[in-house]
């Protein structure tokens, strides 16, 4: 029922400069693989094949990386390194991807916006790919369990995971009713609150699924925390209308937009590599 997914990835990755400066943040690799390829093959996994790319200037090798490679293609043709190639030929023939550039940077509301001539009237998933999810064995990945969650209830969701009361001011917070187990119906949101402000401590991650009514709330959406248009601000409206759930995620989670997160998930996929 989700077919399209986004993926805001305008942003400059500042963190992580120098490494940042001719590479875009979505294409720093955590083992072989850079970040946005984790969440394309989330999406894949989810049963969504139209991947929608927010880009920005300097992002160029996004798009060169979901294409086919001419020149290497010839090289390692029938040499015993083809099969460096396979995973990311699977996710190249599984999907389309389609782009469009962000010309200002005003915050994760407008690059949504900026997402909506690539996704149009349905609802869509998005995904930010800085933060990378890893399914536990007995869950799907993150964005699978989302789209299940939305065959049921069909409003936007929001991801959730609890986090220690000095980080809220690190992302948008939510509070509501639990209405089963790990699903919160949301009545407030606040993007990055002092922790002595925030409504809890279930933190928003990056894994949203958004119906596409969003597009007109975020067109009227102020500039809010940090000067920029909020994606939260303007889920709080559908939220008020009750048509907000949150979702306690099963699986693990790396913030590797911070290089603490970055190394954390470096170190998990290198051991869950050694040991399979
Ligand atoms: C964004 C959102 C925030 C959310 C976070 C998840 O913040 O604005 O609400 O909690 O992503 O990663 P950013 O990390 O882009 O500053």
């Amino acid at each position: 029922m989700i077919k399209r997914c986004l993926f805001p990835a305008a942003g400059y990755g500042t963190r992580f400069l120098p490494a940042t400066k001719a590479t875009p943040k979505e294409m720093l690799p955590v083992l072989t693989k850079p970040l946005i390829q984790y969440g394309v093959e989330e999406a894949l996994e989810a049963g969504i094949d139209t991947m929608a790319i927010v880009t920005g200037r300097g992002k160029r090798a996004i798009e060169d990386h979901f294409d086919v490679s001419y020149e290497l293609e010839h090289q390692i043709k029938g040499t015993e390194k083809e099969h460096y190639l396979t995973e990311i030929r699977d996710v190249i023939t599984k999907c389309t991807f389609s782009y469009t550039r962000q010309i200002e940077m005003k915050g994760l509301g407008h690059a949504i916006l900026t997402g909506e001539t690539l996704i149009g009237p349905e609802p869509f998933a998005v995904i930010l790919a800085d933060d990378l999810c890893d399914n536990t064995s007995e869950a799907n990945g993150v964005l699978s369990q989302m789209t299940k969650l939305y065959k049921k209830y069909k409003c936007s969701i929001v991801a959730i995971e609890e986090v220690p009361k000095d980080e809220t001011n690190k992302y948008g917070v939510i509070s509501g009713e639990q209405i089963e187990e790990g699903i919160y119906q949301v009545d407030d949101m606040v993007e990055k609150p002092d922790p002595k402000d925030a409504p809890s401590n279930l933190a928003i991650i990056g894994r949203y699924i958004l119906t596409p009514d969003i597009f007109d709330i975020i067109r009227d959406t102020k500039p809010g925390k940090g000067g920029e248009i909020q994606i939260t601000d303007a889920l709080l409206l559908q939220a008020k209308q009750g048509k907000v759930i949150a979702y306690k995620f099963k699986g693990e989670r790396f913030d590797c937009g911070s290089i603490d997160g970055f190394v954390k998930a470096t170190n998990y996929f290198y051991k869950k590599q050694k040991t399979k």
